[in-house]
């Protein structure tokens, strides 16, 4: 049996930046509350006319052009998203066309925030049992269109972009290393999108009341995340046969500084090995990891032979997590864009 690694990394980050100064404007809160309770400062919005699909596009273009792969090259494209386009055709098959990966197939994969960690996994499933020789696995967000702007418990949490990896086979003992993945289908209504689905059909009614929009019990979701990264980290460790102190680094979900500063208590390691860009992005969702990878390895945090331990969790309940020995080709590690 052969590995999976990555060889090439995009991300697409909007333009537009909504500050926590701006959030005071629309909603009871303050740039104190939101900085102290999750270390979030500012998040980037997509514009009105930008899908989860459109940001995707552009992640991957840069991740294909990263990994040296034309898109005819593409066996199969999977998206990991909580904010599809619409609910079919999937956000995948539209990357699909845009690109023009006329030899891909394509799917979404829908856990949450853990949607992109469930993506590789699947991805790696494919590669190393010499079923595709090359993956691109999407996280793409726009969490902005799914936000209630006036409920203050979650519209200063999210934010809107991609990010976007190529997976190709490589030796085993390289590349990834080992996946982890769980769920918890009863704590399904702390994280949910009630309206819109076959339980509840979008209606003049479900508009009235507004669960068209995310739902969220933040406390219940907090002390779940706080159990379960370390537990997830521990098994991703565990499975890939090494000790916790070769991991060179953390990549969490960018959920709350609060959550990775008790994760990394919990498991005894030194804050300094958990990759943290949550201030800048807030959390977003399915995007969070790969884009927090790609800033840890284009800012040189991640080097040749290192091994990163990647961690999510989010609505299902989900959680996932993996470790690789970074073995990338990757041909523009210089510097973030
Ligand atoms: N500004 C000011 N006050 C606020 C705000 C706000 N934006 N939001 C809540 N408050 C208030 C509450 O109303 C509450 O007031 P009360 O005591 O009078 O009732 C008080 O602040 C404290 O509220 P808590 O919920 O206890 O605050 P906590 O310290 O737990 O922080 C938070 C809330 C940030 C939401 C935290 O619970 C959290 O991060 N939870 C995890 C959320 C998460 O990670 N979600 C993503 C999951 S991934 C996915 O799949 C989408």
């Amino acid at each position: 049996m052969r590995s999976s690694t990555i060889t090439g990394l995009g991300r697409y980050i909007p333009r537009r930046i909504m500050t926590n100064a701006e959030l005071e404007q629309l909603v009871d809160t303050s740039d104190e509350w939101i900085v102290s309770r999750t270390g979030i400062r500012e998040r980037r919005i997509a514009e009105p006319d930008q899908a989860s699909s459109d940001l995707a596009y552009e992640a991957s273009i840069e991740a294909l052009a990263d990994a040296g792969v034309s898109a005819e090259e593409i066996d199969l494209i999977i998206v990991g998203t909580a904010t599809p386009d619409m609910l079919f055709p999937a956000t995948a098959c539209i990357l699909q066309d845009r690109l023009g990966a006329k030899q891909a197939g394509a799917f979404d994969v829908s856990a949450a925030c853990t949607s992109w960690a469930y993506a590789a996994a699947v991805a790696h499933g494919y590669v190393s049992s010499g079923q595709a020789d090359t993956v691109l696995v999407v996280g793409t967000e726009t969490l902005s269109k799914i936000i209630n702007w006036k409920d203050r418990n979650t519209s200063v949490l999210f934010g809107d972009s991609a990010g976007a990896v190529v997976m190709k086979p490589c030796e085993p003992g390289k590349g990834f290393l080992s996946f982890h993945l769980g769920s918890d289908g009863s704590g399904g209504p702390f994280i949910a999108l009630p309206a819109g689905g076959s339980r509840l059909p979008a209606s003049y009614e479900t508009v009235e009341r507004e669960q068209h929009y995310l739902t969220m019990n933040g406390r219940e979701v907090y002390k779940f995340a706080v159990r379960c990264i370390p537990r997830a980290i521990e098994e991703a460790v565990k499975r890939a046969g090494i000790d916790i102190e070769d991991v060179d680094l953390f990549i969490p979900h960018q959920a709350n500084i609060r959550i990775i500063d008790a994760a990394a208590e919990r498991l005894r390691q030194p804050k300094e090995k958990f990759f943290v860009n949550v201030e800048r992005y807030g959390n977003t969702s399915a995007a969070s990891v790969p884009v927090a990878l790609y800033e840890a390895v284009r800012s040189g945090q991640v080097k040749e032979g290192d091994v990163v331990v990647m961690v999510a969790f989010g609505g299902g309940l989900t959680w996932a997590s993996s470790a690789i020995r970074w073995t990338m080709p990757t041909q523009n590690s210089t510097s973030a864009r």
